[in-house]
């Protein structure tokens, strides 16, 4: 089986093709970065023309890559919400249309559900697992108990994990998106210890019951911390610090809040082998995926996180959605409508002041 994933909801376009052995055919992204590091972030109007322009070339290029022709695919898989609508509609009408002329199944996918399946693609991950999903919108924490079956226990009051690195980098004068930005400097800190000592960051929600999040302190906290370093050009020592504490402090409270989860998931499901998944752009981050690790090693639990190629946005994760779907016999119309917002678990009580990002 053979499905073609598109995915437009943010500033990547990116076209793949996989098949049900779980082989990586072809995934082509192309990043906006360019277009949108201007303005400090994605500026939605330009993300939807910029998936116009490329995504014909893109998905031209991924059938090259796999070798195949349109009638030798089984299905399409579009990312059809969350995310920027412009974007969405441009990669779902895409899917569709090929869907239509090919007379072939149209998958819709939740992209978060691609993050959240992405260990099946590259790994044996049975379910249930406990979910850490962290992105540039979304920080949560979810049991997936099978395709489409998600339990939301936690999620972010305010800010994601990586708004508050992309923001964070703004104030300290690093171009977006921030969070790969702040791990290169974080590596000319010169004493991790003792950077963590002198701006001594706060860590909100540590030891709370529910494993919620909230990141919107600690992005004052750092501009409070630039405000308070000698006036004039920031030093370059300064922001490595700085970058450093900032860091090792989210990766501490990730660490804190996956601890609460994982004692409730053990003592809710007993699974065989628990394992704790993390997923999202921000898994890409080595001193969040070195904590995860010593934390479920303390645990007993086996931690696992997908290729930092497959941690950000890509069509392969989209597609293999789709391949989880169609073996279930899984598709939807044609008149699917694109869904700017889309919960996981759509059953979840919103948490107080959450807005957007629950
Ligand atoms: O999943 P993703 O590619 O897009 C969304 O669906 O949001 O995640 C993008 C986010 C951005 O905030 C970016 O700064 C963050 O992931 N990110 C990182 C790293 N690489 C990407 N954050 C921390 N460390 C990284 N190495
Ligand atoms: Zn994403």
């Amino acid at each position: 089986m053979n499905i073609l994933g598109i995915e437009t909801s943010c500033d990547e376009t990116s076209a793949s093709i996989v098949n049900d052995k779980k082989e990586i055919l072809a995934n082509i992204v192309l990043s906006q970065l360019e277009e949108h590091r201007a303005f400090g972030g994605v500026v939605p109007e330009i993300a939807a023309r910029a998936h116009i322009d490329h995504l014909h070339t893109l998905i031209k290029a991924a059938m090259d890559d796999a070798n195949l022709k349109f009638n030798e695919l089984d299905a399409i898989a579009a990312t059809c919400g969350p995310g920027l609508i412009g974007g969405v509609m441009v990669g779902m009408m895409a899917g569709k249309a090929i869907a239509a002329s090919q007379n072939i199944p149209f998958i819709a996918i939740n992209h978060l559900e691609g993050h959240a399946l992405t260990p099946r693609l590259t790994d044996n991950i049975e379910f249930p697992y406990l979910l850490l999903l962290v992105s540039g919108g979304h920080t949560q924490i979810l049991v997936a108990e099978g395709v489409g079956k998600y339990k939301r226990w936690g999620t972010t009051l305010d800010d994601a994990a990586g708004e508050c690195f992309d923001k964070s980098a703004k104030i300290m004068g690093l171009p977006y998106p921030g969070g790969p930005e702040i791990q290169k400097i974080a590596t000319e800190c010169k004493d991790p210890a003792t950077a963590i000592k002198r701006f001594a960051l706060p860590t909100p929600m540590k030891g709370r019951k529910e494993p919620d999040f909230s990141f919107s302190g600690l992005k004052t906290a750092i501009r409070l911390a630039v405000d308070n370093l000698p006036e004039g050009d920031l030093n370059r020592n300064d922001i490595a610090d700085l970058a450093c504490a900032l860091e090792r402090t989210i990766a501490e409270i990730i660490a804190d809040r996956a601890k609460i989860a994982l004692q409730r998931f053990k003592s809710t499901y007993a699974p065989k082998e628990p394992t704790l998944v993390i997923s999202g752009g921000v898994a890409a981050n080595t001193a969040i995926r070195t904590r995860l690790q010593k934390l479920c090693s303390e645990q007993d639990t086996r931690a696992y996180a997908p290729p930092v190629s497959l941690c950000g946005d890509n069509a392969a994760m989209i597609a293999w959605a789709g391949i989880e779907r169609l073996s279930l016999g899984l598709s939807d119309p044609l008149d699917f409508k694109a869904r700017p917002r889309w919960p996981l678990d759509p059953t979840a009580a919103p948490r107080h002041g959450a807005g957007v990002k629950a």
